[in-house]
């Protein structure tokens, strides 16, 4: 028999076994959080920028056609990583973002034409034309539409991947991420470690260009400097 004090103790242990089932099982992950652009990893030798993205967020959406054409421009200098942070007053962007950690453990390559696939066409997936769906039938809409994008052969295992918990804790990851860096808010973007000002606006190319520029430009006359030190 446990007693007064052993139930006691046993319910403390089993509260404290439930708190580490909510969270502490999976914080700090296995992997970093985030999608690598084009193979982009980081090293010190490349400028990182950092997107915090919510799939369905019009502001996140009309960012990324001047980012990625400033990326595309600046090629292997520059490092490009999505973080995603589904925001809770954006329905169901927490399964939007589900299906991207679906798709990225299926096929790398496929994530970022579904990321824009959802900038597309996100207006269908939130407010109005979703307010009367049930969330079965929401997901299943997504399921739908992630395949058309990454292929029908994919169908089976995008739908399985809603069912495991493991695309569940990885965006839980993500977003448990976005919070230790102080994010609250899409888009948000970092570079070389450093908040952006203006963020929750789409940046323009110009102001792209403007501000990868004079780094770059920095980190060039930093090597040519350090040559006549060498020499000394
Ligand atoms: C992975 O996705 C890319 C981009 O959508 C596609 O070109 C490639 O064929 C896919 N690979 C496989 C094995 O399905
Ligand atoms: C949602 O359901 C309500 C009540 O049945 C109905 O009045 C409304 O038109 C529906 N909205 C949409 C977008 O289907
Ligand atoms: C998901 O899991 C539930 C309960 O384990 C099961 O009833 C359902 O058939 C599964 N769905 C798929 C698509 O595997
Ligand atoms: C880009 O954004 C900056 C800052 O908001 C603005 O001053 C500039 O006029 C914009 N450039 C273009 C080409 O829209």
């Amino acid at each position: 028999m446990l007693g007064k004090y052993g139930s006691g103790i046993l319910s403390v242990l089993i509260l404290l076994s439930l708190q580490l089932f909510v969270g502490g099982d999976y914080i700090p992950p296995a992997k970093l959080d985030g999608f690598v652009y084009n193979n982009r990893h980081f090293n010190f030798d490349t400028i990182q920028i950092e997107a915090f993205y919510d799939p369905l967020c019009p502001d996140s959406a009309d960012s990324w056609p001047p980012l990625k054409k400033a990326l595309d421009h600046y090629a292997a200098r520059v490092s490009f990583v999505v973080h995603l942070l589904p925001l809770p007053y954006h329905d169901n962007a927490f399964v939007a973002s589900r299906a991207l950690h679906i798709v990225n453990a299926l096929n790398r390559s496929a994530t970022f034409p579904l990321l824009e696939s959802f900038f597309k066409y996100q207006a269908a997936f939130f407010g109005a034309p979703t307010r009367n769906l049930s969330r079965a039938s929401i997901v299943e809409d997504i399921v739908k539409f992630a395949t058309y994008v990454v292929g029908k052969s994919y169908e089976t295992s995008i739908r399985n991947g809603f069912n495991e918990t493991n695309s569940d804790i990885q965006t839980r990851v993500s977003f448990k991420y976005a919070a230790s860096r102080g994010v609250s808010g899409t888009p948000f973007f970092y570079v070389n470690g450093f908040l952006l000002p203006d963020t929750g606006n789409a940046i323009n190319y110009s102001t792209w260009r403007n501000v990868i520029d004079p780094l770059i430009g920095a980190k060039e006359s930093v090597k040519n400097d350090e040559t006549p030190h060498y020499l000394l």
